[in-house]
């Protein structure tokens, strides 16, 4: 989903000099958060505006939980499992990549920027990966602008 060129230059100028983005990371224990630990210990370079909070599996993962994180105040989210096939409990990334989808369709139906949710599979070697994934989520949250101007922009709208 593009937005509108004019909704998008509204979105730059509002964004306060010193704003930095806040995304809260959703990553499963047995793939994600050994990738993100492995580029750690790799000393790779990624974006740091990211915080991190480990789930047993991806399959955990309650749209809920991304919803409060929102309304909290996170500019954008990531949830991060293991590839197809390599989830510890057989079937958890499966299921959460339904929800996911499903979950994204209804936001976009709602007129949610989804520049601001992102899903990828990052196994435990993939620490490359890992700080790549981190870089353009945080990039395209930035885009986005501090999730506070969305609120704004559609109460001025009401
Ligand atoms: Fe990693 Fe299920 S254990 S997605």
């Amino acid at each position: 989903m593009s937005l509108p060129t004019e909704v998008i230059e509204e979105n730059k100028t509002e964004i306060k000099k010193d704003w930095q983005p806040r995304v809260i990371a959703f990553l499963c224990n047995w793939c994600s958060y050994a990738g993100a630990d492995l580029a750690g210990t790799s000393r790779l370079r990624y974006d740091s505006h990211i915080e991190i909070i480990r789930v047993p599996c991806s399959g955990r993962m309650d749209p809920l939980f991304i919803l409060k994180c929102l309304e909290k105040g996170a500019d954008g989210i990531l949830v991060s499992g293991c590839h197809p096939g390599d989830c510890h409990y057989a079937t958890g990334n499966y299921y959460a990549r339904r929800k996911f989808a499903t979950f994204r369709k209804l936001l976009e139906f709602c007129g949610f920027d989804l520049r601001r949710i992102h899903f990828s599979w990052v196994s435990a070697a993939e620490g490359a990966k890992w700080s790549k994934v981190v870089n353009e989520v945080i990039s395209q949250v930035r885009e986005a602008g501090p999730i506070a101007n969305m609120y704004s922009r559609r109460e001025n709208k009401l």
